[in-house]
């Protein structure tokens, strides 16, 4: 069982005056039962990428392997429902997601559609909407009333009511503040944790990156140009450079600690940066 990109290219309104070519040739293999964080700048194709997980997109060139499930160009995708059983996605922008009169009907519109019976659907929904922090008396509400933070927290609700193996969040921190940007992590974190599922999350959060995920991939230009794990991303110096992006503070400390001649440990927290130090002072 895999996750698999074959020389992937995705092509927007091929053959108009409007052509953009968004994905060139992206070959990349994705691990189950881990996090793993999707980077880039913005335009770079992260949208495009994981919109591909769940055949919302096509490619129209390549392959996209999705455990036995092959999507190649040109070929109209059958069992579509099967395959958005296994994988669920969270829009960048949840306002594509919400659809119906009340929260409740909203959530529990992807069980139902699975063939799961309304009152099952409807507990699932009463779970999912505590688990992203929002309490019952919002399920009676109409989706359109809500801040967007609370719109994202709800359309992520409608995705863990259908329980997929496979999770793909597109920037679901976007619009939270910071606490209830890290209980969502937290949530994501459990999730995989505790009850096995994958989680494929785009982000521009580096703190995200580095406290709760395993792997990273970079896209650039709609290129894959990066794949590691967490700790080579952040000692590629140059290639953060190139992006413009800013390490987490504890990651720069310790590479000016470490210029110095500072004997540090791996783990990136500041506990154990202290204690380093403090044993590093003394000797
Ligand atoms: N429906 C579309 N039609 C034409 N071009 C599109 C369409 N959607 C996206 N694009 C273009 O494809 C490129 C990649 O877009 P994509 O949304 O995948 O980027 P992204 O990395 O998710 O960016 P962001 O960080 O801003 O969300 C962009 O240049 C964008 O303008
Ligand atoms: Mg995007």
């Amino acid at each position: 069982m895999s996750v698999k990109f074959k020389n992937v290219g995705h092509i927007y309104s091929p053959d108009s005056p409007f052509e953009y070519v968004a994905l060139h040739d992206v070959n990349l293999e994705l691990p189950l039962h881990k996090m793993v964080a999707i980077v880039g700048n913005t335009g770079s194709g992260k949208s495009t990428l994981v919109q591909h997980l769940n055949a919302l997109l096509k490619p129209t060139s390549g392959e996209v392997h999705i455990n036995d499930r092959i999507i190649v160009a040109d070929e109209k995708p059958r069992n579509l429902k099967s395959l958005r059983k296994v994988v669920g996605l969270v829009f960048q922008f949840p306002e594509y997601q919400l659809f119906e009169e009340t929260i409740l009907r909203d959530i529990a519109f992807g069980p139902k559609n699975f063939g799961i019976s309304e009152e099952e659907a409807e507990a699932r929904a009463r779970m999912a909407i505590k688990q992203v922090g929002l309490d019952e008396s919002y399920l009676m509400r109409s989706p359109f009333d809500l801040s967007g933070g609370q719109k994202r927290r709800v359309a992520i609700a409608g995705i863990l009511a259908m329980d997929p193996e496979i999770i793909v969040l597109d920037e679901p921190t976007a619009g939270l503040d910071p606490q209830g940007a890290k209980q969502m992590m937290q949530l994501f974190a459990d999730l995989k944790n505790k009850h096995n599922k994958t989680i494929y999350i785009v982000t521009h959060d580096m703190e995200h990156v580095l406290n709760y995920c395993d792997e990273v991939v970079v896209m650039k230009d709609g290129r894959m140009i990066h794949q590691s794990n967490v700790e080579d991303f952040f000692a590629e110096g140059e290639l953060l450079n190139d992006l413009h992006i800013a390490p987490p503070a504890i990651i720069k400390v310790k590479q000016m600690l470490k210029e110095r001649g500072f004997k540090l440990s791996k783990a990136n927290d500041f506990d154990t940066l202290v204690k380093d130090i403090v044993k590093e002072v003394r000797k």
